[in-house]
């Protein structure tokens, strides 16, 4: 196949999810960052050109900590990007947010340390972030979702430990929902190009501090994520093609008015 309109939505697909589409394009890009975690495959969904890239790469390859994230986001929009669905799998913090469940979190926590969160090393670029989400993005994914979660906070570990049962009670205390090891700085990189992002969490486990007696291991993610790839799938091809083309939400002016050191690509 040939695909002659650029992609304007993507999908980086989390543990699990290592390819989407059908019939693809495969492009190699290469970004100032280096190259992203895999080539992008650009397919058609109802008609309408899609870009994939599976953070982790195809054979999983780069460990949370390690992942491009950088790459990955300036090669995305150098090919035309705009919108982005985010799919992971995350740590349920209180007991209702079982395995299986769906969350389309709202506000985001970072406790990583050490990754480089900014493409603006020069000059001042302050971009906003009180709501880390495209507001759109998770309109359209609830509205394609069968009882999905439609709030939560994501807090973002380094990894790629698990947590302890302390630092799992004490997410939960602070009324954190759901605790992963990509979201971040996925998101906020996403914001400093004016693209919009939508992380869809799937719940793998409940995490350490809920589940008392119960560890969270590598094998039950996994597990769980292979057993819901299906539901993520469909959800996540439905929403691509459902998002609307013209752009005015805050993300799409997060740029507005701030003077760029930096050509964007
Ligand atoms: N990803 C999936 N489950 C997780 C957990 N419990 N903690 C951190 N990242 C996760």
């Amino acid at each position: 196949m040939t695909v002659t309109a650029r992609p304007d939505v993507a999908v980086i697909g989390g543990s699990g999810l290592y390819a989407l589409l059908e019939q693809v394009d495969e492009v190699v890009v290469d970004t100032p960052y280096g190259a992203p975690s895999d080539p992008i495959t650009i397919g058609l969904v109802e008609g309408r050109p899609i870009a994939f890239l599976p953070r982790h790469g195809r054979d999983h390859r780069f460990p949370p900590h390690r992942i491009p994230y950088r790459a990955n986001l300036w090669a995305l929009r150098s090919l035309g990007v705009r919108q982005i669905l985010a799919p992971c799998a995350v740590g349920g913090l209180r007991p209702e947010l079982g395995p299986g469940t769906f969350v389309v979190p709202d506000q985001l926590v970072d406790r990583t340390s050490g990754r480089a969160q900014t493409f603006h090393d020069v000059g001042a670029v302050h971009v906003s972030f009180a709501d880390p989400y495209c507001p759109v993005g998770r309109s359209a994914v609830l509205a394609n979702a069968e009882n999905a979660v439609d709030e939560g906070t994501m807090v973002v570990v380094e990894g790629p430990r698990f947590s302890t049962r302390a630092e799992s009670r004490w997410f939960t205390a602070q009324g954190w929902s759901v605790v992963n090891m990509t979201g971040h700085p996925e998101a906020v990189l996403a914001r400093e190009l004016a693209v919009c992002y939508t992380a869809i969490a799937l719940v793998t486990d409940l995490d350490a501090g809920v589940d008392a007696g119960e560890e969270v291991t590598q094998e039950e993610v996994f597990r769980v994520f292979a057993e819901n790839t299906d539901r993520m799938r469909t959800l996540v091809l439905q929403t691509a093609a459902a998002l609307p083309k013209d752009r005015d939400c805050p993300c799409s002016h997060a740029l507005d008015g701030i003077e760029l050191a930096l050509e964007l690509p």
